[in-house]
């Protein structure tokens, strides 16, 4: 399976949030990567349920909620309201994780679960089957722009065994520090999805990033 790429508008110009929202509808990414903040689970602030709603009619690409915000259950129905298609929850912040997943699918999306680079991926076992998505964090998470944590690899290529063994069909999706440098070896490591901020919406022609992130 080609890979996706998930542009993150974490990294766009929140100015002109319509444009680069528009500017993704019109590429070949096929996701468009949200990254919600609380300044409590993660030092930063970014947006809530209210900016995805009124960016949900300017297109129909699925809309990758990333919640980076503690007690995340409270939220999951003002997410699916606002229209977010998949919802990933942290590890490190719920616990009830079983009871979560399981509340996100009953409302309608997808579920997933992120794990920070200090979670070891062998902690997801009992909630493989459940899920539809892990999000592989490969910096730490709260800010766009970081540098790639080498041994985000070995986990992929731990989670990517794991999804064999256990005959499970979950994306496996790597977020943070994606370049052209390494989009191409993690896709060949397992990888299906990979969030692309800085190395989208910080280069000068961000439809090009995209496509050639894609290759
Ligand atoms: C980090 C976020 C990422 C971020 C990625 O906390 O979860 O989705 O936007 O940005 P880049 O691709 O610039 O590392
Ligand atoms: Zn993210």
């Amino acid at each position: 399976m080609a890979h996706i790429i998930a542009p993150s508008l974490l990294s766009a110009d929140f100015a002109r949030l319509a444009q680069a929202v528009e500017l993704v509808d019109t590429s070949a990414a096929p996701w468009l990567h949200l990254d919600v903040m609380d300044g409590l689970f993660v030092p930063n602030i970014s947006f809530g349920p209210a900016v995805i709603k009124a960016i949900r009619p300017l297109t129909r690409k699925v809309f990758d909620v990333h919640l980076m915000i503690t007690g995340p259950d409270r939220y999951i129905t003002a997410f699916r309201d606002a229209g977010a298609d998949r919802l990933a929850v942290h590890y490190e912040a719920c616990t009830h994780l079983h009871r979560t997943i399981q509340a996100i699918k009953a409302a309608g999306m997808k579920a997933g679960v992120a794990i920070n680079p200090h979670t070891p991926v062998h902690l997801l076992t009992d909630v493989l089957a459940d899920l539809d998505q892990v999000v592989l964090m490969s910096v730490n998470p709260g800010f766009g722009g970081q540098k790639f944590i080498p041994g985000t690899l070995r986990k992929l290529n731990a989670l990517a065994e794991m999804r064999h063994i256990h005959e499970t069909t979950f994306l496996i999706e790597v977020d943070g520090g994606v370049s052209m440098e390494n989009a191409a070896l993690l896709a060949e490591s397992g990888a299906d999805v990979l969030v692309a901020g800085n190395s989208v919406f910080g280069t000068p022609d961000p439809a090009a990033a995209i496509h050639m992130l894609s290759a």
